[in-house]
């Protein structure tokens, strides 16, 4: 497209130095939507400065809430008890997490009018056990002209088993029992540190919950109007930590990650340990080490928490380019999820996708080319493989970098990288 922003990398030096990990983006839009629970004013703390908080934001706003964003990293919400449960099309299609004012609403104002979600295009995202779950505590959905409008005179206690632990299905059945009557459990849920840090800001609101980060969630229901607003601090984005390790691991550089948490990375850690990194746990912050050789490569599979992301995929895919081996790498959530593999391609990574494996074989170089960002993770991804190409990668589709990486292209100079947007 003419005069479309690009980020322009070059083969770039060992990185060196500090980088300061920002707050999650997978948690700051659920903490967002969780300020229609309790009326008050709430301020967030570490909130990244990305699209998809200004998204989330406008959504809420017309909804009712008023939103400031403070210098900083700083949110305030005021919630003053003027809401109207209705989700637009406009702001919800924008944003996967739009979902997420779904419990809330329902559980504390009884019925809502929301639009079918977007966000990521990468294959079909149902939200089938949202729904589910909430019917078996009494809500009743019925789906008309692209809306899901859901009603509940009081949403009641129910034992729900997810097939699959979802996370925004954990979430949104979560966040409706807290004003349910009687006591929730929620069997095979998520267990993401989004979701802990969901469940702390719920206990400070005044919420009863069990279980947080474990399989099973017991939360016992309190009475509409017993919440109360908080003040929180988001949880650090291990998805973006990520980012800064892999594009430490690439260029053989040597980094320490401020804020980054050691026990939210655990599988992953010990696969980059296994791809020859060092890294130690400094106890909120990270030291990493390249090896002095080339990476190794290793076989993945993508799991639900605590197991492999599927946001970390696109990252390891790019380091396993350039590892000195066969690595394959599985995708057990997204089937449609290798979109960014042909992007690589065009900078000569050798990529062969069967079904929801893809086979990489790792070259000597990648050559730097222009690309195409398909989704978040894999554009940052794409950023990391520019790192180590030889030449110029410029690549377009920045705004959904920008969705979910606060200042990437800052952060990766700051440590010395060969990069800059035109
Ligand atoms: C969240 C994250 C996303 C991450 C994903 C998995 C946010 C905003 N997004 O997405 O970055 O990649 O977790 O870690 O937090 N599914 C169903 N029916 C449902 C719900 C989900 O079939 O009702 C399927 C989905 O299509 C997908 C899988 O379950 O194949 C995982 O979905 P889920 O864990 O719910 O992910 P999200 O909350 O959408």
């Amino acid at each position: 497209m003419e005069g479309e922003e690009r980020i322009i990398v070059r083969h770039s030096a060992p990185l060196r130095g500090e980088v300061q990990v920002p707050g999650a983006k997978n948690s700051v839009l659920k903490l967002m939507a969780i300020t229609l629970l309790a009326d008050g004013e709430y301020t967030l703390t570490n909130v990244p400065d990305i699209a998809d908080v200004t998204i989330m934001g406008d959504l809420l706003a017309a909804i009712g809430v008023r939103i400031t964003r403070r210098a900083g990293d700083e949110l305030t919400m005021v919630n003053a008890g003027e809401i109207r449960p209705v989700a637009p099309y406009e702001l919800v299609e924008r944003i996967r997490a739009s979902i997420n004012v779904l419990g809330p609403l329902l559980g504390r104002y009884g019925s809502v009018t929301l639009s079918l979600p977007g966000g990521d295009d990468f294959g079909s995202r149902p939200i089938d056990m949202h729904l589910r779950g909430l019917e078996a505590m009494g809500a009743e959905f019925r789906i008309r002209h692209g809306n899901v409008e859901a009603r509940a005179e009081r949403l009641h206690g129910a034992d729900i088993t997810l097939e699959f632990p979802s996370v925004g299905a954990t979430e949104n059945i979560l966040t409706a029992a807290v004003h349910a009557k009687g006591t929730t459990v929620i069997d095979n849920a998520a267990r993401e540190p989004e979701i802990c840090d969901l469940c702390a800001m719920l206990v400070g609101m005044g919420a009863e919950i069990e279980g947080a980060g474990a399989s099973t969630l017991v939360i016992h229901g309190v009475e509409p109007g017993s919440l109360r607003p908080v003040d929180h601090e988001v949880v650090t984005d291990r998805i973006q930590a990520a980012t800064y390790l892999a594009a430490t691991a690439i260029t053989g550089g040597e980094v320490v990650l401020r804020g980054a948490r050691a026990e939210h990375m655990e599988t992953l850690l010990r696969r980059f340990a296994e791809m020859g990194m060092t890294i130690t746990d400094l106890g909120g912050s990270l030291a990493a080490w390249s090896p002095p050789g080339r990476l190794h490569s290793i076989d993945v599979a993508t799991l639900p928490y605590p197991g492999i992301a599927t946001d970390y995929k696109p990252l390891i895919t790019t380091l396993l380019s350039v590892a000195d081996g066969v690595g394959i790498v599985t995708e057990n959530l997204y089937p449609g999820r290798f979109r960014y593999v042909e992007e690589l391609q065009r900078l000569g990574a050798d990529i062969r996708t069967d079904g929801h494996h893809a086979v990489v074989r790792g070259v000597g170089r990648l050559s730097g080319a222009p690309v195409r960002a398909p989704d978040i993770r894999a554009g940052a991804a794409l950023v990391v493989a520019g790192l180590a190409a030889e030449g110029e990668t410029a690549i377009s589709g920045v705004h959904h970098v920008d969705r979910g990486y606060d200042d990437l292209v800052g952060r990766l100079r700051s440590l010395g990288a060969d990069i800059t947007r035109d």
